[in-house]
């Protein structure tokens, strides 16, 4: 998280980041109902931003560029907007939020989590609450598992439910995806992991001793320390097992990518639908992007090229 550039005063601008799952491996099941992750999540430059202007009414009002966005309190951007002021106890601050949508909607990229980091980050500044960013990530981990990523970004080990966080070695040269989604396709994320565990629990691990060691082998991994295109990494989602053989979308897509010439690793991320082909650099990205984007048209599949990020949630542009 930067927290530089402040433009006005009462007024400030945040990018919000997606992310891709280079690793997604489902460990067992928690206590508290939700699964036990071993991932490796990755900022990538395909970025939301907000607009933020204080108010004094105590209403907090979003709006949108994409109208099939709710922006009621269900949107984690109000939801953390909530938060915050029960955390600083004025009901008095208020703000006007504008969000410009550029990360699809339901994809598996972490879009709304990224909102709702981005929101969190800029409403502390703007409110002048000076909550440090630990506070900040803690808070975050009530609005979602993938909320503490987004707020500290860049390359980490997400543990726990995805909320406890180990940063990676930062690669010197950053890597790119080319990311395709099928416009028309969205995966619940609880469906996904409910299929899961029908499928896999007899296979879960079940003590604390199992999961660290799995926890331990994926620090241990050598295409993580750094990450570089000479050492690609393997890329692995548990998700996509279930994902992909009832959504002929993904299938569809993941079959593309796998004939790419130039493509190191190919995966789905998160919960989908959206699936990527690592590349180790933006320029092979964007001649891949190029030279098959028929393709991409021609099976339905919306295409982006994204770099890696160091960094998730950003204040100012
Ligand atoms: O935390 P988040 O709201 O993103 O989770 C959405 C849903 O995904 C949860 O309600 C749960 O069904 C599933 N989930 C899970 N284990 C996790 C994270 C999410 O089972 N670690």
């Amino acid at each position: 998280m930067k927290m530089s550039m402040t433009r006005f005063e009462d007024c400030l601008t945040v990018t919000a980041p997606a992310k891709i799952n280079l690793h997604l491996e489902v460990l067992g099941l928690r206590r508290d109902g939700f699964h036990e992750l071993a991932m490796v999540m990755q900022s990538i430059d395909l970025v939301d931003d907000l607009e933020l202007i204080a108010t004094e009414d105590g209403i907090v009002n979003l709006i949108s560029d994409d109208p099939s966005l709710t922006t009621g309190s269900d949107n984690l951007i109000i939801k953390a907007a909530e938060l915050l002021k029960n955390v600083s106890g004025s009901r008095e601050l208020g703000a006007s939020i504008y969000l410009r949508k550029r990360i699809p909607i339901g994809a598996g990229l972490a879009g709304g989590s990224s909102d709702g980091a981005a929101a969190l980050v800029g409403l502390n500044c703007l409110w002048g609450l000076e909550l440090s960013e630990q506070k900040l990530i803690n808070m975050a981990a009530e609005l979602g598992s993938d909320v503490p990523f987004c707020v500290a970004g860049g390359t980490q080990l997400c543990f726990g439910r995805g909320d406890h966080l180990e940063p990676v070695q930062v690669p010197s040269d950053p890597m790119a995806v080319l990311l395709v989604k099928d416009p028309s396709v969205c995966v619940s994320t609880p469906w996904a992991y409910g299929r899961y565990r029908e499928l896999n629990a007899c296979d879960y691990l079940e003590n604390e001793i199992e999961f660290e060691q799995r926890r331990q082998d994926l620090r241990e991994e050598t295409w993580l320390r750094p990450l570089r295109a000479a050492d690609p990494a393997p890329l692995r989602n548990d998700l996509q097992k279930v994902v992909a053989p009832v959504t002929p979308a993904v299938q569809n897509a993941l079959d593309i990518l796998c004939n790419l010439p130039e493509a190191l690793s190919v995966a789905m991320s998160g919960s989908g639908p959206s699936c990527f082909a690592l590349y180790s650099d933006i320029e092979r990205a964007r001649n891949a992007l190029q030279l098959h984007r028929k393709t991409f048209e021609a099976a339905g599949l919306a295409s982006w090229c994204c770099s890696f990020r160091a960094e998730g949630v950003k204040l100012g542009l």
